[in-house]
């Protein structure tokens, strides 16, 4: 039996039956609803034209965050609620101080990108009471892409949004509107033959990977979207991992911080960035963009298990684990050993990630991880490099060195690392390590970098590595939780 999509759209419960499981919500907009002002350019999570706000409930409390409706499958807005540029319009018609502030400072031109950008402003408004920092505005407008304006009287429009009138939002009144739309149960929308299942519980997601095993398993839909706008692939029946709150704790036990599958990426990176504030504080800003990270999940960027994935070196780098649940228990791998081949996991018919254990930094351990591409932010890397070494005085006791980009799945580095154990960590050992890499890798060539771009690269960030953290390094490149007492 289905039941219908729900969710709070215009200031009533929207109802939706009939349509594909697979269809956006960008095109349910325009197509169905006739809501034109929210922009379709890529229709891959790219530019940022399709932005909209999606509220969700959270312990009770309203979050509301920048997503892009291009890539989300309309199905995984049940019980939320969806904003679209024509909601910033005022009652009396009056525009909304994002606009006005656009308006102002000439933040628009053809204006195909506006709609996406105020959107996108508005995430921040709800968020700041003073003017942002110049970093909270880049970062939230990382996934927005503007062709005429330059960006400067964006980010001006940015700050002026805040000096205007204040135009409170009314959470409270959300939260009620969303507790009436909550389902405590397994809900299925079914339609065109495919089904939708969307479980509530752990069990109740157990149960239904073994009665479904080959059912595609969706999460933040970042990299699943793109299947569907772009590869038209056909994805069978779905199961929705997007409700189950006990995927989205995140918790700290003897040293390992374990986070939930189904924690957005944001909220990943923003607690490891608590333990690793340099180390992972530039992989957190040029991991896509913000409205990705709003989205996408820890636990599908493991489980995709791209080769090119940025979370995989350094978590393997730091010796983490995946914790893989079915209805007959756990297991918990190595991440490493999680790989078996290009896009093939030890994953068994009825498993799922369940969660992401993490060390947290330990003393002697030396680590940092680079990404090369050839943005800075929202783009994929061609090379990215994790370096984990256990440090004893100048003495390298013993050292995990992880690489994407250069080889079928992300991978270790093993003949580098065994040069590298028991030496000293000086030039001579480091100029052995980078011929080793020549062992460990073959990379290729693609649209991304040359195979010889892809060693030379590997090779020199070794080297950065080395100069950050040799024995003898300034204090202050040193200084990033390396070799803590
Ligand atoms: C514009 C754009 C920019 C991007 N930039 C980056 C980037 O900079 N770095 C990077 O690494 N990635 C990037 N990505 C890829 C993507 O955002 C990440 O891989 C993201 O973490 C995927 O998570 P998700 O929750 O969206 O997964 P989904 O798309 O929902 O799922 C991805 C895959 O994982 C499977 N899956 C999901 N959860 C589980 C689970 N719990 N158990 C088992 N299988 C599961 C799904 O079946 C699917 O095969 C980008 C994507 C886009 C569209
Ligand atoms: S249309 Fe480009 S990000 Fe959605
Ligand atoms: S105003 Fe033309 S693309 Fe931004």
């Amino acid at each position: 039996m289905s039941e219908p999509i729900r969710f709070y759209f215009r200031a009533a419960v929207h109802e939706v039956q009939g349509v594909a499981p697979t269809q956006t919500v960008l095109q349910h907009l325009r197509e169905d609803l006739h809501c034109t002002g929210t922009k379709e350019g890529c229709a891959e999570g790219d530019c940022g034209a399709c932005t909209v706000v999606v509220g969700t409930l959270v312990d009770g409390q309203v979050e509301l965050k920048a997503v892009n409706a291009c890539i989300q499958p309309l199905p995984t807005l049940d019980g939320k609620a969806l904003f679209t540029v024509e909601d910033l319009q005022q009652p009396d018609g009056a525009l909304h101080p994002v606009q006005q502030a656009l308006v102002e400072c000439h933040g628009s031109q053809c204006g195909f990108c506006t709609p996406g950008f105020a959107m996108s402003l508005w995430g921040m408004y709800l968020k700041v009471d003073g003017a942002p920092a110049r970093k909270a505005i880049d970062d939230c407008l990382s996934g927005n892409l503007c062709r005429c304006t330059g960006y400067r009287p964006i980010i001006d429009a940015a700050r002026r949004m805040t000096e205007l009138p204040r135009v409170q939002f009314d959470t409270a009144a959300l939260a009620v509107q969303l507790q009436a739309l909550r389902r405590d149960s397994l809900s299925v929308y079914a339609a065109h033959g495919q089904a939708f299942y969307a479980p509530r519980t752990l069990a109740e997601l157990a149960q239904l990977r073994a009665i479904h095993p080959s059912a595609t398993l969706l999460a933040g839909a970042t990299d699943v979207g793109l299947w569907i706008t772009k590869q038209m692939r056909a994805l069978g029946d779905i199961v929705y991992l997007g409700h189950v709150e006990a995927l989205k704790s995140v918790a700290i036990d003897g040293g390992v911080v374990e986070i939930g599958a189904g924690v957005t990426l944001e909220a990943a990176y923003t607690e490891l960035c608590r333990h690793y504030p340099q180390e992972l504080g530039e992989m957190r800003q040029r991991f896509a963009s913000l409205p990705i990270r709003n989205a996408g999940t820890l636990g599908g960027n493991v489980a995709n298990g791209s080769p090119i994935g940025d979370s995989m070196p350094w978590l393997i780098a730091l010796g983490a684990e995946v914790v893989l649940h079915a209805v007959d228990g756990e297991r918990r791998l190595a991440l490493e050993d999680f790989y078996l081949d290009y896009m093939k996991k030890d994953l068994r018919p009825g498993e799922f990630v369940r969660a992401v254990r993490v060390p947290l930094p330990r003393a002697g351990i030396a680590f940092r991880t680079y990404k090369l591409a050839k943005r800075f932010d929202q783009d994929i890397s061609a090379v990215c490099a994790a370096f984990a070494f256990r440090v004893d005085g100048a003495t390298i006791v013993s050292a995990r060195i992880a690489f994407g980009g250069m080889a079928g799945t992300p991978k270790r580095a093993a003949a580098a690392e065994a040069l590298l154990a028991g030496r000293a960590w000086d030039e001579a050992a480091l100029d052995a390590a980078m011929a080793a890499l020549a062992q460990d890798y073959a990379p290729l060539s693609d649209m991304r970098a040359s195979a010889d771009y892809r060693l030379r690269t590997a090779r020199n960030l070794l080297r950065r590595f080395w100069l950050e953290t040799r024995p003898d390094a300034p204090l202050a490149a040193r200084d990033v939780n390396a070799f803590a007492a």
